[in-house]
């Protein structure tokens, strides 16, 4: 069935209209969230906002599977990308298989891998055999324990270079757009001027040809931290607080069910 968003239309979209792309890990807020997005990214974010973990490394492939395939179920039109978890993007071998499995047990349109020059001999094995990849540079959170902490890039010459390199390296590689994660805004749009695929931005720039935002930072229902680049549009913990203490004081007091909730 075709859906209504396809590679070819995102890849002109670059340099004509900015590209919209959320998080979604379920069938539900993927379907609130399609109309007003061009992509769904079922990122490995959700092993730290829904298993609560404190990184995205235990996330495995079978958690990354059920989940995109909720959010196809929800947005069967959406184009949407599966992101590889730790773990995953090992040897071609290993990787292929892995996003074969993807592509066989859910409808995701795309796999999202993390890494530059590192990554870029398997995500052209993946791009030999029809699977289509999005990149993902900079800042990148599967590193977070290598590296000792999330660190922005580009603030110094060698990461700005290093950066720049991954980026053109995974174009090279096949990639059809790229996420580009935790850079100065010199560098995303270096990185954005320097490839003809569309670059996503977070926590990078305006510059970029589209953004991303993880939905449960965005509506406010994540409320451990907030980095410095995500916007609020709503206050979602609060208003859901706020609604389920009603409903207990309404329980409690003998206000709920009204006569209108019940099968007379
Ligand atoms: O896992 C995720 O949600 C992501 C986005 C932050 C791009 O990779």
């Amino acid at each position: 069935m075709a859906k209504d968003v396809t590679i070819n239309a995102l890849k002109e979209a670059k340099g004509k209209r900015k590209l919209v792309m959320i998080t979604a890990y379920d069938a539900l807020f993927a379907s609130l969230f399609a109309d007003n997005v061009d992509m769904i990214l079922v990122g490995d974010s959700l092993n730290m906002s829904f298993a609560g973990e404190p990184d995205t490394l235990s996330a495995t492939l079978d958690q990354m599977i059920y989940h995109t395939k909720a959010v196809c179920n929800g947005a069967p039109d959406s184009f949407v990308i599966c992101d590889m978890p730790f773990g995953s993007v090992t040897t071609p071998d290993e990787t292929l298989k892995n996003a074969i499995r993807v592509f066989k047990e859910t409808r995701a349109d795309a796999v999202k891998i993390e890494g530059g020059q590192e990554r870029a001999a398997l995500i052209r094995h993946l791009t030999d055999n029809a699977i289509a990849v999005m990149g993902h540079v900079g800042l990148k959170p599967q590193s977070v324990r290598a590296e000792g902490g999330y660190r922005v890039q580009g603030r110094d010459e060698e990461s700005f270079e290093r950066v720049l390199s991954d980026a053109v390296a995974v174009e090279e590689a096949g990639a059809f757009a790229l996420v580009v994660e935790g850079v100065t805004p010199k560098l995303a749009e270096a990185v954005t001027k320097e490839v003809k695929i569309p670059v996503i931005g977070i926590g990078a720039s305006v510059g970029c040809d589209g953004q991303v935002l993880v939905w449960s930072d965005m509506l406010g229902f994540f409320e451990a931290f907030k980095p410095k680049f995500v916007k609020r549009y709503m206050h979602g913990a609060e208003a859901v607080k706020e609604a389920v203490a009603r409903y207990a004081e309404e329980v409690r007091e003998g206000t709920f069910p009204g006569e209108e909730h019940c099968y007379l």
